[in-house]
């Protein structure tokens, strides 16, 4: 394939991982003296893309959430115009370090899904690359310590650099196709993730005591998911979980709330489900497994929005800002700090 006469770079991040990517790729290309244009998809309308150059060699580089793109990727690159040029789709995942490896995380059927779509409008796609940086998932487990998040970044830049000047080569690269192996299984989940699961962490989000209203999530928030209700913010159903907020907040005063998402999922499934809905209505024999599974799910998001709203308008109150601070993991320090990826002058 004939090197490219010039790159454009698409990329979403949360806590920063996709934009060192989108960053070392386009500093290769700046050397090689390829023009190059790097592009915040959290910044720009995504409702109206314009068509890049016929000559760009096009790379979309995004984080992976539940198994697939975030729905901000996913949604931007279906509605990205036709067109013909070379493509290559990158993200980033959990890595994790175990002795002298980075261990993978999994892209579910984040290529494939968005590989076809492309395919479909007339691209073609020249590589396909997972980059393992720190996990940014802090709803789900304690930080990593900073020299692992030092030693992972550094091994990742010198492989995104050494991919970049093959790609660059006009060279394909695939190198972690047969990954499809465990990927593809994890394809339930991906829809699952984004039909229900984004849902339910959205709801995830609150602001602790020390949050002084200063709006910089909801004018940072890469997906205007964050609106002020009562003078705090509040998570829309439309936030993605992709840690932004929680990683930019001067204050550190935005939290999971562990514990009063796990009270509503005990009340509604406890309770609401196996006390009243099943015993009562028997809904899986009226209405089949499929409807009696949806009514239910139905039933558990409206509890899931009048309890978070209902906690949300009680957080003025002393004794439940305490409870729910003192029920998030995200409050103690053996969860470690928020993350956010490094400068390069921090670990080289
Ligand atoms: C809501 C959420 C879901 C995630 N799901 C996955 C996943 O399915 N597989 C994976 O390998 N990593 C997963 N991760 C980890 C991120 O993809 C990874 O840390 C990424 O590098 C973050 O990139 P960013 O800093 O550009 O946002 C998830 C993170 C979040 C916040």
């Amino acid at each position: 394939m004939p090197n490219p006469e010039r790159i454009t770079i698409y990329y979403f991040t949360g806590t920063g991982n996709s934009a060192k990517v989108a960053e070392w790729f386009a500093r290769v290309a700046e050397c090689r003296e390829i023009p190059s244009q790097s592009i915040n998809i959290g910044k720009m309308d995504r409702l109206h893309i314009g068509k890049p150059a016929n000559d760009a060699l096009i790379i979309f580089v995004s984080p992976i959430h539940g198994f697939n793109y975030p729905p901000a990727m996913l949604h931007f690159i279906m509605r990205f115009p036709k067109g013909s040029n070379r493509i290559v789709l990158m993200n980033t995942r959990a890595g994790m370090k175990i002795g002298n490896f980075v261990t993978p995380g999994l892209t579910g059927i984040a290529f494939l899904l968005s590989g076809m779509i492309l395919k479909l409008k007339g691209y073609h796609i020249q590589g396909m690359a997972p980059i393992d940086l720190p996990s940014n998932w802090l709803s789900l487990h304690p930080a990593l310590n900073k020299p692992t998040v030092s030693w992972i970044h550094k091994k990742n830049k010198k492989r995104v650099c050494l991919l970049a000047e093959e790609l660059l080569n006009g060279k394909r690269s695939f190198k972690n196709w047969y990954e499809n192996i465990w990927d593809i299984p994890f394809a339930p989940v991906a829809i699952l993730y984004y039909l229900f699961g984004r849902f339910l962490f959205a709801k995830t989000f609150y602001p602790s005591g020390a949050c002084d209203n200063c709006g910089v999530c909801i004018e940072q928030c890469p997906v205007k998911a964050i609106k002020s209700v009562n003078n705090r913010p509040f998570w829309t159903y439309n936030c993605e979980s992709c840690m932004h907020c929680m990683s930019q907040c001067p204050k550190k005063a935005i939290h999971t709330g562990h514990g009063y998402v796990a009270a509503i999922l005990a009340f509604s499934s406890i309770i609401v489900w196996n006390l009243i809905l099943d015993p009562v209505f028997d809904l899986e024999f009226i209405l089949g497994p499929v409807a009696g599974f949806l009514l239910k799910t139905g039933v558990f998001f409206l509890i899931l929005t009048l309890g978070y709203r209902l906690v949300h308008s009680l957080l003025p109150y002393k004794f439940v800002r305490i409870l729910v601070e003192c029920t998030s993991l995200t409050k103690y320090k053996f969860w470690g700090n928020r993350y956010k990826a490094l400068k390069d002058s921090d670990f080289e």
